[in-house]
C-alpha cells in the first residue's frame, strides 16, 4: 500500500497530467478541427460510434409476426401459407376448455399513454384499453353496444369515459354505464358496456377474466425491484404459439425434454432439423431441474428451481453457472428469476394470452439490474428467446394428448396437469371447430 506522502505525490502528479491533457485537447481541438481530413475523419469516426451506442443502449425488441417462427417452409409456398396449412390439417386432440380463470396481460403500460385507447385482442374478445388523463387505465369491451362500432379506433378519452367514433355516446371506464348520448334526452339505465376488472403493475397491464364472472380469487405479485426502478426495462420479445395454452408453462414440469431439445448451445439456432447437427456439438447446455407447486394459500402458484451450466468441449465452466427461479402464477404469467454471481439479478416476465382458443400471444419483458451493463440483460433475453423458439416449433406442429404414454420418469407431467386443472371450472369455454382463426 502507498504511504501517504507517495499517494499525494501520485496524486499531484495524475492531477497535473490531467489538467495538461485538458488544456492542450482545449486548445488543440479546434486547431485539429479547422482541417478538412480531420473533419471528415471524425464525421466518419462518429457515425458508427454513434450507431453502435444506440445499439448498446437501447432496449432489445424481438417482435415476431404468427408465421415467421415455428414452422418448416413449404416449397413453393410462402410462410403464411405454410403456417395455415399446418393450422388446417393438424389434428386437435382432445382439449381442455380453451380459456383459463386467471389474470391475463393485455398489454405493457407503455402502449397506452394517457389520452389514448389501445384495441386489442384476448381471451377470444375485441378489447379498448384506455388511459384517463389521471393516468387510470380501463378496459372494456371494444365493440360499442349501439350500432357495433370499435371504440378503440377512433374512439376519444373524454374524462374518465370513452366515447364512441361513430354517434359519441360516452361510456365510463370503470362500470361501463353510458353517461351520454349527444342527440337524445334521456340515456336509458341498461345503456352500458362490459368493463373488465383490471389492474396495472409490473409496468403491464392485466385483466381477470372468470367464465362465471367471479371477481379475482389471488393477486399478481408486485415486483418491487421494477416499481422502484432497481431493475429496469431492457427488452421484450414477442411471439404467437399456436397451440393450447396449457401446453406452454406444461414445458416446465417437462424435466425430460429439456436435456434433448434444449441441450445444443443456442449457436445451433432454433431450426429442429439442424439443432443437432455435429458443426455446433461442442457447445452444451446442463440443466439440473425440479418443479412444484406451491402449498395454499399460493395454491394459485407453481415453482420450477432450475440449474444451468454450460459445458464447452467438455469442460464445465462454472463462472457461467446460473440459478433460474420460474414462479408460475396462475394460468398465463411466469416471473423467471436470474441470479449470477457476478453478472447480477433480475427478471424476465412471461405472460401468456390466449386470443383465439388455439393462439397464444406471448411476452417476455426483462428487468434487470441497473448497474449492470444493458449487453447482459439482452444477452440473456436472446439466449431465453432461442431457447423458446425451439419449443415453438414443437408446440405449432403438435396435437394435444389427454391421456399420454408416459414413464415414471415423465410423473411431473401428471402432476402439473392436476395443478393446471384449477384453472377451468365447470363452464370455461371449450374449443369447437367453427373456432378456428383467420388465415393469416
Ligand atoms: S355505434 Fe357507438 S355510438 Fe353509435
Ligand atoms: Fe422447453
Amino acid at each position: 500500500m502507498l504511504s501517504v506522502p507517495h499517494s499525494l505525490l501520485s496524486l499531484s502528479v495524475l492531477c497535473l497530467v490531467g489538467a495538461t491533457l485538458v488544456a492542450s485537447s482545449w486548445f488543440l481541438l479546434p486547431r485539429l478541427l479547422q482541417s478538412p481530413t480531420a473533419q471528415i475523419l471524425l464525421l466518419l469516426l462518429s457515425v458508427p460510434g454513434l450507431w453502435m451506442w444506440r445499439v448498446l443502449a437501447r432496449p432489445l425488441e424481438l417482435l415476431r409476426s404468427p408465421e415467421d417462427v415455428g414452422y418448416i417452409p413449404e416449397r413453393g409456398r410462402t410462410r403464411a401459407q405454410t403456417a395455415n396449412q399446418v393450422r388446417r390439417r393438424r389434428r386437435k386432440g382432445e382439449l381442455p376448455p380453451v380459456y383459463p380463470n386467471g389474470w391475463y396481460r393485455v398489454l405493457d403500460s407503455n402502449m397506452v399513454p394517457p389520452g389514448t385507447v389501445n384495441n386489442c385482442t384476448a381471451l377470444g374478445e375485441q378489447l379498448a384499453v384506455f388511459r384517463t388523463q389521471e393516468g387510470k387505465v380501463n378496459v372494456v369491451d371494444a365493440y360499442c353496444p349501439h350500432l357495433g362500432a370499435n371504440l378503440a379506433v377512433g374512439g376519444q378519452v373524454v374524462g374518465d369515459c370513452i366515447e364512441c367514433p361513430f354517434h359519441g355516446w360516452q361510456f365510463r371506464g370503470h362500470d361501463g354505464k353510458c353517461t351520454r348520448i349527444p342527440y337524445a334526452e334521456k340515456v336509458p339505465d341498461f345503456a352500458k358496456i362490459k368493463s373488465w376488472t383490471s389492474c396495472e403493475l409490473n409496468g403491464t397491464v392485466y385483466v381477470w377474466y372468470h367464465c362465471d364472472g367471479i371477481e379475482p380469487t389471488w393477486t399478481i405479485p408486485e415486483q418491487e425491484e421494477i416499481t422502484k426502478k432497481e431493475w429496469v426495462y431492457h427488452g421484450r420479445t414477442e411471439h404467437y404459439v399456436n397451440a393450447h395454452i396449457e401446453e406452454i408453462p406444461e414445458n416446465a414440469a417437462d424435466i425430460a425434454h429439456l436435456d434433448f431439445l434444449h441441450q445444443p448451445g443456442i449457436v445451433s439456432g432454433v431450426d429442429l432439423r439442424y439443432t443437432k447437427s455435429k458443426t455446433w456439438d461442442f457447445v452444451k447446455h446442463i440443466w439440473k431441474v425440479q418443479w412444484r407447486p406451491e402449498p395454499a394459500p399460493n395454491k394459485h402458484c407453481s415453482e420450477l428451481l432450475l440449474e444451468h451450466s454450460i459445458r464447452i468441449f467438455g469442460k464445465h465452466f462454472s463462472l457461467i453457472d446460473v440459478n433460474v427461479v420460474a414462479r408460475q402464477v396462475g394460468p398465463g404469467i411466469v416471473f423467471l428469476f436470474f441470479k449470477h454471481a457476478f453478472l447480477g439479478s433480475g427478471v424476465i416476465v412471461q405472460c401468456v394470452t390466449p386470443m383465439e382458443p388455439l393462439l397464444q400471444q406471448v411476452s417476455h419483458s426483462i428487468y434487470y439490474q441497473k448497474n449492470i451493463p444493458s449487453i447482459v440483460p439482452k444477452f440473456i433475453l436472446r439466449a431465453e428467446c432461442t431457447q423458446f423458439e425451439r419449443d415453438v416449433m414443437i408446440w405449432n406442429n403438435k396435437k394435444y394428448i389427454s391421456k399420454p404414454l408416459l414413464v415414471k420418469e415423465d410423473a411431473g407431467i401428471q402432476k402439473h396437469r392436476r395443478w393446471y386443472s384449477q384453472f377451468y371450472s365447470e363452464n370455461s369455454p371449450q374449443m369447437t371447430f367453427q373456432e378456428e382463426g383467420l388465415d393469416w
